[in-house]
């Protein structure tokens, strides 16, 4: 079957997607008999363009890396009418995070699952506020509704655990969530300031769109939720995760550590007790020695703790376009495979 794919969102996500299906096209084709055309993409910022045949994917990178509108194709559809009436059997949901309602990517959502169509998506407003009820409409509908690229970009995670991990129980995650603070914590240790190394974050398109949520830690905490939500199957909502984020460590906090053998790290925790789940995100001065301390830059690391393994430790890349649309490609082959 040839995959008929939908794009919502043409930001960093989507077009490092749109770059790896590029790229890598005749190899998906010959190892995994993965066939596709790209034939809607709803970028804000460049327009809407279809084309029940597949878009010229080329044409369009181009036109959006020259900080052009899209030159072909274009329809004057809205985002529901396109995702219902397009040719296409998969959508993307890419478009930036909103962890206050969740915005227009709920009715993104439910649209798609609602019209028979599988959904993957790296926004994570719909799987931090609204798992339950989207992944009951996506079973209601015999459709998928796959989040991988969530949780800690394209490194895998939530199908690692759900995947090669399934037979285990696993009764804890742990570890660094947000590549931003890390790579700020990180640059900090060398003496930048703050504010300087968040704009860098900002230029390379680790930090969210509103950077407060990655400095605040309310990014690391919706994560933390879809991990309790789809890993955990325990339905934790934001409200019930304790966070504190990063703005109030200083460079003579960071100082202080380096003396003391310690560095920060903004560590989320989940953890199944005898009494229910706890959840939280905060600053922790972890001694040098601790594999989390190693852990530099945007890259992430998680431990789950399993009940027939042990602990088991995924480490790399946390944010960034490629490794992010990656996270996206890996939901669409596990698309591929299981349908
Ligand atoms: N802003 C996020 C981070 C991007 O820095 O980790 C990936 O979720």
């Amino acid at each position: 079957m040839k995959h008929k794919i939908g794009i919502l969102g043409f930001g960093t996500v989507g077009q490092g997607i749109a770059e790896i299906l590029t790229e890598k096209r005749a190899t998906l084709k010959q190892r995994f008999g993965f066939e596709f055309e790209v034939t809607a993409i709803a970028g804000s910022r460049y327009g809407t363009a279809y084309n029940p045949n597949g878009l010229d994917l080329k044409t369009l990178l181009d036109d959006v890396h020259k900080g052009n509108q899209f030159s072909k194709d274009r329809v004057d559809w809205d985002n529901l009418k396109l995702i219902r009436e397009s040719d296409t059997n998969i959508w993307c949901e890419l478009t930036y995070t909103n962890l206050e309602t969740g915005g227009a990517a709920i009715d993104h959502v439910k649209t798609a699952i609602k019209a028979g169509k599988h959904v993957v998506s790296s926004n994570k407003g719909p799987a931090a506020l609204y798992y339950s009820e989207l992944s009951l409409l996506a079973k209601k509908h015999n459709v998928m509704f796959l989040n991988e690229g969530t949780v800690v970009a394209g490194t895998p995670v939530l199908n690692l655990a759900n995947g090669p991990l399934a037979g285990c129980e696993i009764t804890k995650i742990q570890g660094i969530l947000n590549g931003t603070t890390n790579f700020i914590l990180t640059e900090m240790e060398k003496g930048v300031g703050f504010k300087d190394v968040l704009k860098i974050a900002q230029e390379k398109g680790y930090a969210e769109a509103d950077p407060t949520g990655d400095v605040e830690g309310y990014d690391a905490r919706a994560k933390v939720v879809i991990l309790a939500n789809i890993v955990l199957q325990s339905p934790v909502s934001i409200n019930n995760v304790s966070c504190k984020g990063i703005t109030e460590i200083s460079l003579t906090d960071i100082d202080v550590a380096k003396k003391e053998g310690k560095r920060w790290k903004l560590i989320g925790s989940v953890e199944k007790t005898n009494t229910g789940i706890t959840a939280s995100v905060a600053p922790q001065k972890i001694s040098i020695d601790d594999p989390l301390a190693g852990i530099s830059g945007t890259k992430n690391a998680l431990t789950f703790t399993t009940d027939l393994l042990g602990d088991v430790t995924i480490v790399g890349p946390g944010a960034g376009k490629i490794e992010t649309g990656f996270a996206i490609l890996n939901d669409l082959l596990r698309l591929h495979f299981e349908n």
